[in-house]
């Protein structure tokens, strides 16, 4: 499969502040690419910076052998970047149909195929955003990147926060939309076990450098990358969720810190 975004030595940040010193790496198309990394690592500076809004000092980004790198975010999503934010920016005083037809652009996404993989949203389709549930929420977040009909999906943290029935049902739509329908995107996870079940690939960042990347399946083989790589992340996680309530969970932070030399 050719190549469907290439990034090229990009180098980005915000304000005087380098992030991603130098980042390369390749989506083909159809292909659905895992981007997994530790709290503060860069990921949202990476998706940041494909969509437009990071402050660029060098390198390349192409969408099937575009150079969008000069574009203007709202250009890149014109292009075909398609974005659900990590804080879901749907319009709460719209409804769910409203949200989805204000960005609907033609093409195979349409309203009743969002509908027939969000079967919910289309429960709710008269409610107003700010009626909806966090997972309702993110699922018309990611209805209405879909409607958009773009050539590559960008996912930041889409289980964040979910309910583990909700986690499940999402998980489901995104395996539909990347495997039965070769939608290409990139998905920032840190729920890394249940994301490898969606994704073909695996990159990892580490202080704004991709340190790993292989097939999914070869992660799935070998479970020691990803406790390498995220053990701190998880434990971090689980201690922010906890809110420092057992001592037994900052026992651990503290073992994964010092075990991980940072
Ligand atoms: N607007 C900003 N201005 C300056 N620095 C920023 C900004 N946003 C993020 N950073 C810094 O860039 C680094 C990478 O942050 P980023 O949000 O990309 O990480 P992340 O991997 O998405 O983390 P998380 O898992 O918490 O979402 C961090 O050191 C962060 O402090
Ligand atoms: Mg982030």
């Amino acid at each position: 499969m050719p190549d469907l975004l290439t990034i090229d030595r990009l180098r980005a940040g915000y304000g005087d502040a380098v992030v991603l010193p130098q980042v390369s790496l390749a989506v083909a198309e159809g292909e659905a690419l895992a981007l997994l990394g530790r709290n503060g690592m860069g990921k949202t500076t990476l998706i940041d910076s494909i969509i437009g809004v990071t402050r660029h000092r060098g390198g390349t980004i192409h969408l099937a052998g575009r150079d969008i790198t000069p574009l203007r975010p709202e250009q890149r999503a014109r292009a075909g970047i398609g974005w659900v934010p990590q804080e879901r920016n749907i319009f709460k005083s719209l409804t769910v149909e409203e949200n989805l037809t204000a960005v609907a652009r033609p093409g195979a996404w349409t309203l009743p195929r969002i509908y027939e993989l969000f079967p919910r949203l289309e429960e709710r389709k008269a409610n107003l955003g700010n009626q909806l549930s966090g997972g309702e929420q993110q699922m018309l977040a990611v209805a209405r990147a879909l409607v958009v009909n773009p050539r590559i999906l960008l996912l930041d943290e889409p289980l964040e926060g979910l309910a583990p029935i909700l986690v499940d049902e999402l998980l489901a739509a995104l395996r539909r939309i990347v495997r039965a329908n070769g939608v290409a995107a990139i998905i920032v996870e840190q729920n890394a076990g249940k994301i490898l079940t969606v994704c073909d690939r695996v990159a990892i960042i580490e202080r704004g450098s991709i340190v790993y990347q292989a097939s999914s399946s070869a992660v799935k083989d070998d479970p020691g990358i990803l406790e390498n790589h995220l053990a701190v992340t998880d434990t971090a996680r689980a201690v922010r969720t906890d809110g420092w309530a057992s001592l037994a969970s900052a026992r651990r932070l503290a073992r994964a810190v010092i075990a991980s030399g940072t």
